[in-house]
């Protein structure tokens, strides 16, 4: 033990605190330590609040400092929803509006992300432009492509696909001057059709589209190349904001401030005054990153007085290299630790640094970069959180922590002795973590890191693990000498697997050490049934599959390979590598007129890479304005007793809480039924089920009153799955619904049928997860006569409707506005209606202004979801495998309200015959009635899952009859003229044509051999592959609702404004029908305007979902261009004008009339559910796709090598926006096939409260990342494929693409097929979706799997 107390200095005096945004020196004053650096931004528009937990990066801001150890500017993209305000002091923030503007000019960043169509919805947008920028400040020399995927890996977008993104950064990292500057001169020969990079010299699709290369300069305009020293961090563009140099003369200083709740923030510099500090303060928190307190205190709710900030005390930020290890700094960043290491590597021998090694390989995976650039060691270490991914590695390295005292004595602790419990460690309330040393490893020791989450990048793990051996000679064997093996994520805390070191230990390196070692394995992890966090057999497989791992790494590190273990075990050792995404797209462009047909950037784009476009909550509120927050159910089905709301009343800025009883009007709603109260009145059907709401002068004095509502419940009997509605026969009244054709039972009893099959799907539900959560700000007008807002809505008409009928007020008096969606995918075409009218309420009552914007966990609790189903079925076929009869039950859960959930199963039972001619089929359904908040529209609408279930028994038919599921699909496709089972004739059928394409395009036959051949000499990595076709049918389902409206205004100046019914979300319909009217007048697309959707100009109008926008709302400008094309006629035809300006002036000064409204109805539709027989569609949009994957068969990790798909869009109005929509849903779709999984408190999760949401947030709920993109993604729209039934012969794309992304599904059940087979299963398997990680894992069941779990285990799901 020693001293460290006498090397301090004294503390020196306060100064002002300050801080820089885009340059400008702003004074940071006391009493905001509450504050997060976002809340203090937010009245920029440029940095965005999307999850307020780290991790979705829309909030990504640039953080700059000078450092006077090195003398250098440090640049870092970090997350400004968890740096609290005052850890950024002295430092210069940089957001997207700093960059560039549509002002003063885009900086090359954001104008590559705008013109390669890298924006849709744009709220993830500035997030993506701020990590890419802080890339390229913070490297000298042009980041690799991989960097640069790497770097994205904190930002999630919703919409594109991230292809798109990846194309647009690509141009940045560039390797060789000469390739940017004199033309490509590309370092290898480009084949046929290939494009050559010029920033890389390699293969990739950041070049021409097919309508570039056809331009009659035969330039490539599409691509647009940036000079690297513009934005190299040593120079900068005269535009670009330069590091103040203030800042460089500043001396960092001590700081003591306040906050609201009497927190205490205090920057200490000197170590002497941080043990000084927990002397006096013993209760207080040590923050570096904040990224574990910012969870506990915003999400968790728990209260810490006083923060010492220890990011400048130079003894925690030590790094230094000693004779017998290195000493890490407690302070030192996990993004520092990993540069340090890397160059340790480099100047060590070898053998000295396996640990180092094994600790940068595992912080390849650990969180996203933002996170890493704040996130500390000491704080990773203190939290003791059972799934840090680093304790397992320091405890199994033999590293020692060192703790200092208030007293400045100091003591040594190994690793493996410091973490005692749950989040409890060995250390008194008057220490801290000083260092940590990591000795060198010794020749033959041997360090691995091992980790398996949902998802690869960017995630928390379920399981990791790090082990460590030391191998000494003796008689010519290798004897284990010491051994160490640690796991996280199977107990409370990092678990040393004592038994299994001792069994190692003294044993000779071999076979017969690895099977006892497995079989001890299995006494020293234990895990009861219900374990928090679930998934146990597949966590004590993991166990076993990374000792297994590790034993051969070993011996392959001592090459032992050939003797022992055959050559085909190499594939479970090799590390996941992901070469830069190869994007390709292929379509025509039959231009018509001066903008359709052209692949126009979305009209948006240079608001949103810039920051600039506003959303809901960036609309400025003024003083009078309040907050909303809701007081939601806890529990999932009970009667309200009493409510208690003094606690409230009496919180800080309280300005008024409203119940049932206080609602003026009517308090009811719903879009089919009026189901559903607004605020419960006596029961409630589910957890989150809205009770009253309570506003307040802040968003956080709003939550913290809603909190002190106490709420006394007498509990009731829940139904919390679909198989207890089905068994209590729980159904929604009068949601039944059936279709039939032919004979089912006849064709089942006749000699027909060889065979007959029976099985069940069971299919998970999925998070819309739009990056702007629901959002809605009401203000009155008039006294409180007029009620106006503007809300994140798909349907403005609903909320005009529902606020009307909650205030007791005619719609005329009500007006909903919509300038932009931050994404909606169908949850905000219903749900968010009934937010709208929540925050009426008080609006209306106190006549203020109200804003109502759900935290992201709230948002995801009580908004609704895709539906879960589960499907039934019974099917007939012959030997070939022609299908000849199905019989099918179909129920979907649609929570507590009926919502659009009756729709939805009608469109499911519709399309449950997905592309195939079924000739005798029965097919029922009905809607469950569970204690869940109510499920609602997502893209796609109820077809996926009615699909997902006939490719599941397709793919057993496949099975059964010993061909490939293709060959099936291809046998039973419908073709020109088949009739439909509601009696739909098919009409222009182009799937023959888009199957066959594909089929060539993917090069289906070669690929099955090779991937064949990989399967025969890898055992532990299998590769699968699957085609699936599509059919998606165009309309709404109610006959009325396919209607629209619009509004044509011409200015004197040649101008057009357009207003129509439909809402822009991203999906690009504001560009698409400004295109219409564009070529509909001859003008350019310039001159067309469409600024927001209002119910004042266009009234009654449909939502914007069905796919359909585009095709109603194009047809309706169409209409109103016509009329207005009709009166300036006999003017135009005077020809006297020489523009379009001219024109219109000579027809004003005449008097015509240049203002129209323009109205299409949807012609020949209309089904009749009594005889099931009609014509629901309009038309089909038909589309097939390919997909090969990757599985590791010991993880259940997988990856998509490629993806390859085609639709018939007909004459596409915007090839880029289809693509982009294309691509979009194709990842959309991967996440619900293979990451996305919902998991409730039922009774597969008892860890879990009854009713309640567990995977809440982007921190245990895990959509696609940058990652997660098919390595190769190629998208080719149909050729000559024009649609008489469209505007423009185009067709909807929205939805259609979604279900493709289940060739992805497929494909890795089909490599589990040949997975299992080395295990002797030769069987058909049931494979529930999501087929995540832990569904791939244990169907490929093995050796490890088998003390765990059979052959045809299911792990549970929440349906
Ligand atoms: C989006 C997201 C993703 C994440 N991903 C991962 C991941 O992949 N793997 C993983 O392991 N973790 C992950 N984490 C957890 C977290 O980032 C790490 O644990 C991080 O290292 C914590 O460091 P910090 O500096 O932010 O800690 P802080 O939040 O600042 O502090 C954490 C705790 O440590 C204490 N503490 C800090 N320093 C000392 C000291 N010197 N002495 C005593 N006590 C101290 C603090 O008082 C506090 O209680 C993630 C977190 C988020 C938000
Ligand atoms: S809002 Fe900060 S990461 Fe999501
Ligand atoms: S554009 Fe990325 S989330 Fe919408």
């Amino acid at each position: 033990m020693g001293s460290l107390i006498n090397k301090e200095n004294d503390v020196k005096e306060p100064k002002d605190a300050i801080l820089y945004i885009n340059g400008v020196l702003k004074l940071l004053p006391n009493g905001l330590a509450h504050l997060t650096l976002l809340e203090y931004l937010r009245g920029l528009t440029g940095t965005k609040l999307g999850c307020g937990e780290g991790g979705c990066g829309a909030c990504t801001v640039m953080v700059s400092y000078f450092d006077h150890n090195s003398k250098k500017c440090v640049h870092q993209a970090i997350n400004a929803c968890l740096a609290p305000l005052y850890s950024v002091e002295g430092m210069h923030v940089l957001t997207a509006e700093g960059l560039g503007n549509r002002k003063f000019g885009l900086h090359p960043v954001q104008e590559s992300l705008a013109s390669r169509h890298g924006s849709q919805c744009g709220f993830c947008t500035p997030g993506f432009v701020m990590s890419m920028y802080a890339l390229l400040r913070s490297t000298k020399t042009p980041p690799t492509e991989e960097q640069i995927e790497e770097s994205l890996a904190g930002n999630l977008c919703r919409c594109t696909g991230y292809r798109p993104i990846l194309d647009a950064f690509r141009v940045f990292a560039k390797s060789n001057d000469l390739l940017y500057t004199n033309g490509s001169v590309p370092s290898q020969e480009p084949k046929d059709g290939e494009f050559i990079c010029p920033s890389t010299g390699k293969p990739c699709s950041c070049g021409p589209t097919q309508e570039t290369i056809n331009q009659a300069d035969g330039s490539c305009k599409g691509y647009k190349a940036v000079s690297y020293n513009e934005i190299d961090g040593s120079s900068y563009t005269n535009k670009e904001i330069i590091f103040p140099p203030q800042l460089i003369l500043r001396k960092t200083s001590y700081l003591s401030l306040n906050g609201f709740g009497g927190i205490k923030w205090i920057r200490p510099l000197l170590l002497k005054h941080v043990l000084d500090l927990k002397s006096r303060y013993p209760d207080a928190k040590l923050v570096v990153g904040n990224t574990e307190l910012g969870i506990e205190t915003r999400l968790k709710k728990i209260h810490y007085p006083v923060f010492v900030a220890v990011t400048h005390v130079p003894e925690l930020n030590i790094l230094t290299v000693n004779d017998d290890g290195v000493e890490i700094g407690a302070g030192v960043r996990i993004t520092e630790l990993r540069k340090f290491l890397k160059k340790v590597i480099e100047e060590r021998s070898v053998y000295e640094t396996s640990a180092c090694k094994a600790i940068i390989e595992q912080i390849k995976w650990f969180a996203g970069t933002q996170i890493r650039n704040v996130a500390s060691v000491g704080g990773n270490i203190c939290t003791a959180s059972p799934i840090s991914d680093l304790n397992p590695l320091w405890m199994a390295s033999r590293a020692k922590f060192r703790i200092v005292d208030c007293k400045g004595n100091v003591r040594d602790t190994l690793a493996e002795k410091f973490f005692l419990g749950y989040r409890k460690v060995d250390l008194g309330s008057n220490e801290i973590l000083l260092s940590v040393f990591v000795p060198w490893t010794r020749k033959f020791e041997f360090v691995k890191e091992f980790k398996q989450a949902h998802r690869r990048d960017d995630d928390i793990a379920l399981v990791n693990a790090g082990m460590r051996v030391y191998l000494e000679k003796h008689k010519q064997k290798w004897i284990v000498s010491d051994a160490c093996i640690v796991y996280g994520g199977v107990g409370p805390v990092s678990l040393l697997a004592v038994k299994t070191n001792g069994c190692l230990v003294g044993k000779e390196w071999n076979k017969e050490l690895l099977q006892n070692s497995l079989e001890t394995l299995q006494r020293d992890v234990l895990m009861s049934d219900d374990a928090p966090g679930g998934m146990v057999e597949f966590r004590k497989s993991l166990t076993l599959s990374f000792f297994f791992k590790f034993f051969l790494w070993v011996s392959h590190q001592m090459d032992l390979f050939n003797e022992s273990v055959p050559v085909s075990h190499l594939s479970a050792i090799e590390s996941f590598h992901r070469p830069s995404v190869m994007g390709s797209q292929d379509y025509d462009v039959p231009k018509q007129g001066t903008a359709v047909g052209s692949p126009e950037v979305h009209m948006s784009a240079r608001l949103q890479v810039t920051g600039e476009a506003e959303y809901t909550d960036d609309t400025p509120m003024g003083p009078a304005g309040l907050h909303a927050a809701l007081i939601l159910s806890k529990k999932p089905h009970a009667r309200l007793l009493s409510i208690n709301d003094s606690g409230a009343r009496s919180s800080p800025g309280f300005a008024g809480i409203f119940f049932a009883k206080d609602i003026p009007g009517y308090n009811s709603t719903g879009p089919v039924v009026e189901d559903e109260e607004v605020f419960a009145s006596e029961i409630v059907t589910c957890v989150g089920q809205v009770i009253g709401v309570v506003v307040a002068d802040t968003h956080e004095n709003a939550k913290l009153a809603a909190r002190k509502v106490n709420v006394e419940y007498e509990v009731l009997p829940a139904i919390l799955s679909i198989e207890d509605a089905v068994k209590a026969k729980s159904f929604h009244p009068n949601s039944y619904r059936a279709l039939s054709k032919g004979d089912v039972d006849l064709c089942f009893k006749s000699d027909k049928c060889h065979k007959i099959i029976e099985g069940e799907v069971h299919i998970g539900g999925q998070e819309h997860f739009y990056l702007e959560p629901q959002s809605t700000f009401v203000w009155t007008m008039d006294g409180g006569n007029e009620v106006h807002m503007i809300s994140s809505t798909q349907a403005p008409q609903k909320h005009q409707k529902y606020v009307a009928q909650v205030l007791g007020l005619p719609m005329s008096k009500v007006v909903c506005k919509v300038k932009r969606l931050g994404g909606g995918f169908g949850g905000k075409e219903t749900r968010s209606d009934f937010f709208a009218a929540v925050a009426a309420v008080p609006a209306y009552i106190l006549n203020r202004p109200v804003k109502l914007v759900l935290d992201r966990d709230i948002d995801m609790m009580v908004s609704g979801q895709r539906h879960s189903f589960f499907g039934k079925y019974k099917v007939g076929f012959t030997n070939e495998g022609k299908v000849l009869a199905l019989d099918l039950e179909i129920y979907n859960n649609g929570g507590n309200s009926l919502d659009l959930s009756l729709p939805i199963l009608e469109r499911a039972l519709y399309h449950s015959d997905n592309v195939y001619e079924i000739p005798h089929v029965r097919v029922n359904g009905s809607v469950c009635f569970t204690n869940y908040p109510s499920n609602t529209a997502f893209r796609g609408f109820g077809v996926p899952q009615g699909m997902l279930v006939t490719e599941n028994w397709i793919q057993r038919i496949a099975m059964e009859v010993k061909k490939s599921p293709e060959e099936i699909r291809e046998l039973n496709f419908i073709s020109e003229g088949s009739i439909l089972r509601y009696g739909q004739r098919v009409e222009d059928c182009t799937l023959q044509r888009l199957w066959d394409q594909l089929k060539k395009s993917c090069n289906f036959l070669k690929v099955r051999s090779e991937v064949d051949k990989f399967n025969l000499c890898n055992r532990w990595k299998k590769r699968g592959i699957a085609m699936i076709p599509t059919k998606f049918g165009i309309s709404f389902n109610r006959k009325f609702m396919n209607q629209a409206g619009a509004l044509v205004q011409v200015y004197t100046d040649g101008t057009v404004l357009v207003t129509h019914g439909g809402v822009e979300m991203g999906q690009g319909l504001r560009t698409k029908v400004a295109q219409i009217a564009a070529s509909e007048f001859e003008i350019p697309l310039s001159s067309v305007f469409i600024s927001e959707t209002s119910t004042d100009k266009v009234p009654n109008a449909s939502p914007t979902a069905a796919s359909a926008s585009s095709d109603m709302y194009g047809a309706a400008v169409l209409d109103a261009c016509k009329q207005l094309k009709a009166r300036m006629e006999p003017i135009a035809t005077l020809k006297k004008h020489t523009s379009f300006e001219k024109l219109v002036n000579a027809c004003y000064l005449e008097r015509v009339d240049l203002s129209a409204h323009g109205f299409y109805i949807v012609p020949d539709i209309g089904f009749n559910w009594t005889t099931g027989k009609g014509h629901p569609f309009r038309y089909f949009t038909y589309g097939a796709a390919f997909a090969e994957v990757e599985i590791d068969t010991l993880t259940g990790d997988f990856h998509t090598r490629a993806a390859d798909v085609i639709l018939d869009l007909g004459f596409s109005i915007n090839p880029a926006i289809d693509v982009g929509q294309i691509e979009g849903a194709f990842v959309q779709g991967m996440g619900w096939v293979a990451l996305e999984e919902l998991k409730w408190g039922d009774d597969a999760h008892k860890w879990v409260p009854p009713g309640c949401l567990f995977t809440c947030g982007p921190g245990n709920y895990k959509i696609p990342s940058v990652n997660d993109v098919p390595f190769k993604f190629k998208v080719s729209l149909l050729k000559d494929a024009p649609n008489d039934k469209a505007v423009h012969s185009s067709k909807a794309v929205g939805e259609p693409p979604f279900f493709l992304a289940s060739s992805v599904f497929f494909a890795i059940k089909d490599a589990i097929i040949a997975a299992r087979v080395e295990s002797g299963s030769h069987g058909w398997f049931p494979l529930d979706n999501p087929a995540t990680p832990e569904r791939i894992r244990m169907a490929c069941a093995d050796d490890f799997t088998a003390p765990f779990s059979k052959p045809d285990f299911r792990p549970k799901l929440s349906v």
